[in-house]
């Protein structure tokens, strides 16, 4: 009976990474291509990642460091999110030329707009490093001897990868550093902005239809990369040349039904997926808690403001939304995890390892000393966080950091360069003061009084303190000191020299910054922190070890790492409750019945309407078979099984074929926590299909000369 048990228990294991669940190291693809054939792919691992010929990888970019992007057309075309490129639509537009709100679309190319900063990273090629970095680490080797000589590997195996090229090569650990592999990069460096629909279209629903399904988000916008004579990068000059890719993406016009097999390639940020019981318990019910409340008043006061003037939004947009971003899917993860009991059930996986690894000199303390470890971790952790959310949150104390800075300077030299800064940055900043200084005064002071209250500033004030005197503290800090007050603040820098860092340091704002600052990164915690930190990342690359070795048949993937990676899967909607059922994909008429004058998230544009009424979708237009006299549909968004993250935002969703039927941009609510816990019946991501976004280019901005560089599949 017993052993019948354990066999029960041992085969449940074996299939404890769960189909759909995952994102694949596209060099070890092989492993994945039968299980992706018998899911419906037509085409083979080495179609999309070969290191010979030119493949699907090479359509790939990873935009910037958060985002993924796809070639469209052999002249440098690419796609993204429009929240990927979000900041470079805003750092074009002026009220006057307001391209965020209307859209912004290239006519020619020499109306494409450079954009200072962007880069666009193709990977030529990746290895595994494992036994180079690792070279000269021994068992006996301690954790800080190890970082020395796997760092000093590394600088010596990237330098000898890319000598005499004008590659890029990084190594990035897998599996907490059972393994490495090395990222050999071509890094492109002139890339213009090319198209951007319109917020009401590209940003529709905004941070209220934001991580939710049914959605009608056209997020997209488009990009070119330039290139020198040679097809090399080069920084921006008027002499380059539109960038022939090696690849660019066939596009297909046949559409998504549901049960269809696709597959996202791009580049996933960060995942947890093996951590413990502890961390889950810290990062959803502790740490989220607390972030969630105070990005709740933060984003009280900015949605006030930008409700007020047409200004104020474009000021605090892009803020706004990586605020609002956080703040949503932490409650959606953590809901999530409470209820898949996400705690309890990493608790039975650690019994059932301990299990296992009772007897086994390597793995039997594993376990425990993580959890002794997080012990240590968790109290400054909490601490640091709300460093993070409460006193950081303001732009009062962000300034105060950086006048703090000049504060401390050392030579009269070193302080007239920072000088120089803070007087151009404080003269920006002094510009609108007027009203901004509402807002951030008020975020200022009501995120020191919910720290206070939680016990977490008591230099505020003890217990027993009333609030009222401790708001008048803050207030009279905010108002008594020179940081918010133009004239002074500048006539103070204008002779400053380090004589006057007593007077600057004695400022109210510097001093309540000092005490915070002090508390929360008080040298005996922050060793404390940093050793428990080193430990878990020891431990954790012996449990990782440990439950591969203990589930030999199972194919691990490794934690996401901003590394490029495969994801799998297929179109399918889901019971997010009791007694609902999405479906999996959403149409025009969804933003028609979403539509409203009044809410600035939901206004149509007049012209999308326009092209709804008569049911214009040109050839991207959906026909039901069925009922082909009832006209044509305009699909706009569908979910799907692929297992992502933050990071994958742009990435191409690809059919069995490896064509391009939509953007992968965000996940469904209620599968936030896939970043801890990946649940097949919960877990959607979320995309824009591509005829919507065709039609828009086409159909609604003009713009076909853009499509018919494409490749389109009929
Ligand atoms: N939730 C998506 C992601 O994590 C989209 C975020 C941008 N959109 C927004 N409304 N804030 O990136
Ligand atoms: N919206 C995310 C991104 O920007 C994707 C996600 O978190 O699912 O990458």
């Amino acid at each position: 009976m017993k052993r019948l048990l354990s066999f029960v228990l041992f085969s449940a294991l074996a299939v404890s990474v769960l189909a759909d669940e995952g994102m694949w190291i596209p060099m070890l693809l092989g492993r994945n291509e039968a299980d992706m054939k018998k899911a419906g792919m037509r085409i083979s691992a080495k179609d999309i990642y070969d290191i010979n010929n030119a493949c699907l990888k090479d359509a790939i970019i990873l935009f910037n460091q958060g985002c993924t992007g796809e070639y469209v057309s052999d002249e440098g075309l690419f796609l993204t999110n429009h929240h990927c490129g979000y900041s470079y639509i805003t750092s074009h537009s002026t009220v006057e030329h307001d391209y965020l709100t209307n859209g912004f679309w290239a006519m020619s190319r020499s109306e494409e707009l450079p954009c200072p900063g962007l880069t666009a990273t193709r990977l030529v090629r990746m290895e595994d490093v494992t036994d180079r970095v690792l070279d000269g680490v021994t068992p006996q080797t301690t954790e800080g001897e190890r970082a020395a000589i796997v760092e000093s590997n590394i600088q010596k195996i990237t330098a000898a990868a890319v000598a005499g090229t004008h590659y890029k090569a990084i190594i990035k650990p897998f599996y907490y550093g059972n393994q490495y592999f090395m990222y050999v990069n071509e890094v492109f460096t002139d890339v213009r902005l090319v198209g951007a629909p319109p917020s009401n279209i590209g940003k529709f629903g905004g941070d209220t239809d934001n991580w939710m399904w049914p959605r009608h988000t056209g997020d997209f916008s488009m990009f070119r990369v330039y290139a020198d004579k040679d097809n090399k990068p080069a920084p921006y000059s008027a002499d380059n040349k539109p960038y022939k890719p090696l690849k660019h993406l066939e596009i297909s016009l046949k559409g998504v039904k549901e049960g269809d097999f696709t597959f996202v390639f791009g580049y996933p940020g960060t995942t947890q997926r093996y951590v413990t019981s502890d961390a889950v318990e810290l990062a959803a019910n502790i740490e989220n808690p607390i972030r969630i409340d105070l990005r709740t008043i933060r984003l009280k006061h900015y949605n006030k403001a930008m409700n007020q003037s047409a200004a104020q939004r474009l000021k605090y947009a892009s803020r706004v939304a990586s605020i609002a971003n956080g703040w949503k899917k932490w409650q959606g993860e953590t809901q999530g995890i409470n209820r898949l009991k996400g705690v309890e059930k990493k608790k039975e996986s650690e019994r059932r390892f301990q299990q296992w690894a009772d007897g086994k000199a390597e793995y039997r303390d594993v376990l425990p000393q993580l959890h002794k470890a997080y012990e240590r971790l968790r109290p400054i952790e909490v601490e640091l966080t709300y460093f993070s959310e409460a006193v950081r949150a303001s732009d009062f104390m962000s300034r105060t950091r950086s006048h703090r800075e000049l504060a401390n300077a050392s030579t009269d030299n070193e302080a007239a360069d920072m000088v120089a800064k803070l007087k151009k940055s404080n003269e920006k900043y002094f510009s609108d003061f007027a009203e901004h200084t509402v807002v951030d005064r008020a975020i200022f002071i009501e995120t020191f009084l919910y720290m206070w209250k939680a016990g977490y500033a008591p230099y505020l004030g003890e217990q027993g303190t009333s609030a009222d005197a401790v708001k008048a503290k803050l207030e009279k800090t905010y108002d008594g000191s020179m940081l918010n007050n133009s004239e002074k603040l500048q006539k103070f820098l204008d002779g400053y020299n380090t004589g006057k860092a007593k007077k600057l340091s004695d400022d109210p704002a510097l001093k309540l910054y000092e005490q915070a600052y002090s508390l929360a990164y008080d040298a005996t915690k922050l060793s404390t922190y940093r050793s428990a930190y080193a430990d878990i990342q020891r431990l954790m690359r012996s449990y990782v070890k440990g439950m591969m070795e203990m589930q030999p048949d199972v194919n691990f993937f490794p934690d996401a790492n901003l590394t490029l990676r495969v994801a799998y899967g297929h179109v399918e909607g889901f019971r997010p409750r009791d007694g609902v059922y999405y479906k999996p994909y959403s149409t025009l008429q969804g933003i028609m019945e979403k539509e409203n004058p009044d809410i600035y998230d939901y206004v149509v544009e007049p012209k999308l309407k326009r092209l709804y009424n008569r049911q214009d979708y040109g050839r991207y237009g959906y026909l039901d078979p069925v009922h082909p006299d009832a006209g044509p549909d305009m699909p706009v968004g569908f979910i799907a099984t692929n297992h992502t993250t933050g990071g994958n935002s742009g990435s191409p969703v690809l059919d069995a074929d490896g064509r391009l039927i939509g953007l992968n941009f965000d996940r469904c609510w209620e599968g936030t926590m896939s970043d801890l816990l990946f649940d097949p019946d919960y877990c959607r991501n979320i995309c824009l299909d591509i005829r919507y976004c065709l039609f828009l280019i086409d159909k609604f901005a003009g713009a076909k000369h853009l499509v018919d560089e494409m490749t389109l599949v009929e």
